[in-house]
């Protein structure tokens, strides 16, 4: 039987734990490398900290698997029914050029079922958590979203997709007449910061063509338990198991977005 009062408490102290690591660690001169291009960086931090919680949660659920964008942990997630799903830095690029704008993203799912998310944002101190059916907290403070707001008002975050597929996808016209259509854009490069802060009222929905398990797990869980809406760009379920498309979206604005997004 899974506590889930421990395994929260758990996870919110170990994403503190790292992300105190990570602003150590980052005063001091440290090992950047190319993974696929340029553009594409890891961090010996950001290998540090997912070596650091993958200790933690073995140390704790030795039955548990766990999925980490660094590749540490070697067993086939098939094969557990319990899963973390952990991003030990999102935002690496902001991470090596700003130092601010990156978080610790740490969910737990059941069966396929998203139990915790645990959003931590280390330079503000800010921590976006939930518990499936017990909605989602900014600081500890309840944040559910009730303000009705149409996409000519609305502030769309995106991972840039203007240098990626849309004219293959027939999503030109995200990169073309999105911009106009609504209030403005906003571009953070950490989505799962982007996807809490949807969450959080800040902004009101956030569009990527491609994420991976790690970048949107844990908001997902935390935005849909502050009322939000996730799903993929064609509107189908956002599953925990694979790459995907994502849009994450204040739920009053959701249809009207989704209307816009399938124009053409
Ligand atoms: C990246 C960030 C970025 C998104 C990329 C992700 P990383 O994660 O979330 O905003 O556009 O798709 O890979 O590599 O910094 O953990
Ligand atoms: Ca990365
Ligand atoms: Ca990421
Ligand atoms: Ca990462």
């Amino acid at each position: 039987m899974l506590d889930i009062q421990e395994l929260s408490k758990k996870a919110v102290d170990w994403a503190k734990e790292a992300g105190k690591k990570s602003i150590e660690l980052r005063k001091k001169q440290i090992k950047i490398k190319y993974k696929s291009s340029p553009s594409d960086l890891v961090t010996e931090v950001d290998q540090e900290i997912e070596k650091f919680l993958i200790g933690q949660i073995l140390s704790s659920y030795s039955d548990h698997g766990i999925v980490g964008e660094e590749g540490f942990f070697k067993g086939d997630p098939k094969e557990y029914d319990t899963l973390w799903i952990i991003d030990p830095i999102d935002g690496t690029t902001n991470f090596v050029h700003q130092q601010v704008n990156y978080v610790i993203s740490i969910a737990v799912v059941h069966k396929g079922e998203g139990l915790i998310g645990v959003v931590y944002d280390p330079t503000r101190d800010e921590l976006f958590f939930a518990k499936k059916g017990e909605g989602a907290t900014l600081n500890d403070r309840p944040i559910h979203l009730q303000t009705p707001v149409p996409l000519r008002e609305g502030l769309i975050c995106t991972s840039l997709f203007w240098n990626q597929r849309t004219e293959k996808l027939g999503l030109d016209h995200l990169v073309d007449e999105l911009p106009r259509s609504c209030r403005g854009i906003r571009i953070y490069g950490c989505a799962a910061l982007e996807m809490a802060y949807v969450a959080a009222g800040r902004v009101d929905a956030y569009i990527s063509l491609s994420l991976n398990p790690w970048d949107f797990a844990a908001s997902k869980i935390i935005l849909e338990e502050a009322g939000g809406i996730t799903s993929t760009i064609d509107g189908s379920t956002l599953t925990f198991e694979k790459a995907n498309s994502v849009v994450a979206s204040n739920p009053f604005l959701y249809k009207e977005l989704m209307e816009f997004v399938a124009r053409n």
